[in-house]
């Protein structure tokens, strides 16, 4: 059944509550959860099951509303300006006031945003009155959803709504373009071809997609870092070191993951803490173990990476 007009509300209503709700897209179905609830992003990556905080695409209901998120020099513009609403997302700088979780950027200060075409997507949004976060909505490593059975034969009991808007018009996802320092780049073939981009830049653009990039997943992401030395499973502060825990707060230490040792909790609090403790222009940050099962899977991976000897410039 195609959705009505009270479905979407509930559903916008749901969003606002922090939960997830399912909606149909022109690409694919998206596992959607309010971007700048930093609790309810978290509960998207477990809901995806062997997670990892890869960066998720904030939806908005219009141009003026992706301004508002990311920097949009004049070839992100002209881009937006011929494909949205429609299959395409753009990866620009955040705004120095963006409200979107920085887990959602997965700690970059970069952001993937996209206006999507389907009607239904965009009177939630607009219902919504806020970006919504979402990844395909099938779970990790399965092929992403079409039709709302799609989901609901796998996702059925992770979310508050299912959206049904029938199939899905284009049937993959979206083309990834990165807009950063050094130019446009392709980073996801999706809907909008190649091609197409390139004709309204007026130059070619090279692609850094998985199958071009030589070292696999996550490499791309690997230069996330905060500038304090990280010390990890570290079950007390030495001299001079920040501590970040995991459960109650220490006498020694300032910050905590979450008091509760709750991990979806922890997760949605991980890279702000980062960001926050590296601040104080501390030389190192100590960090508490995390339980290695659920998102704690995906918090000890960001914090290896984060850990990892750094790059020459
Ligand atoms: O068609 C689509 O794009 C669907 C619908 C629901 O909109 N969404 C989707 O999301 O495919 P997801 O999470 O499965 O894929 C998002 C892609 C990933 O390849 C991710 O690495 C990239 O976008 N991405 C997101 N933010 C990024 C960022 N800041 N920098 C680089 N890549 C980013
Ligand atoms: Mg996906």
């Amino acid at each position: 059944m195609t959705a009505t007009a009270q479905d979407i509300a509930a559903a916008a209503q749901a969003l606002r509550e922090g939960e997830l709700v399912a909606f149909p897209t022109e690409t694919v179905y998206g596992l959607g959860a309010d971007a700048t609830n930093d609790q309810a992003v978290a509960r998207v990556y477990a809901a995806k099951g062997r997670p990892a905080f890869n960066p998720l695409i904030a939806h908005v209901a219009s141009s003026d509303a992706a301004f508002e998120l990311g920097e949009f020099g004049p070839e992100a513009q002209a881009l937006a300006r011929a494909f949205w609403p429609g299959p395409l997302s753009l990866v620009v700088p955040r705004t120095a006031d963006c409200k979107v979780s920085l887990l959602a950027s997965a700690g970059l200060d970069s952001i993937a945003i996209r206006v999507p075409a389907h009607p239904t997507a965009l009177a939630l949004l607009a219902a919504a009155g806020r970006p919504v976060v979402a990844p395909s909505a099938n779970p990790s490593g399965r092929i992403s959803p079409t039709t709302a059975e799609h989901v609901r034969r796998h996702l059925r009991d992770r979310v508050a709504v299912v959206l049904d808007g029938g199939r899905c018009s284009v049937g993959v996802e979206s083309t990834v373009v990165s807009l950063l320092d050094g130019g446009p780049k392709l980073l996801r073939h999706g809907g909008v071809p190649r091609a197409a981009i390139e004709k309204v830049l007026g130059h070619s653009i090279p692609a850094e997609t998985h199958a071009a990039r030589p070292h696999g997943p996550g490499q791309l992401l690997s230069h996330y870092a905060p500038h304090a030395e990280l010390r990890l499973n570290a079950e007390a502060p030495r001299a001079g070191e920040a501590y970040l825990g995991f459960g109650p707060l220490h006498a020694h230490g300032s910050w905590t993951l979450s008091a509760s040792g709750d991990l979806v909790e922890a997760a949605a609090n991980l890279f702000r803490l980062l960001h926050d403790i590296d601040a104080t222009g501390v030389a190192c940050i100590a960090v508490a173990p995390v339980p290695h099962r659920g998102l704690g899977e995906a918090i000890n991976d960001r914090l290896l990476r984060a850990a990892a000897p750094r790059e020459p410039a």
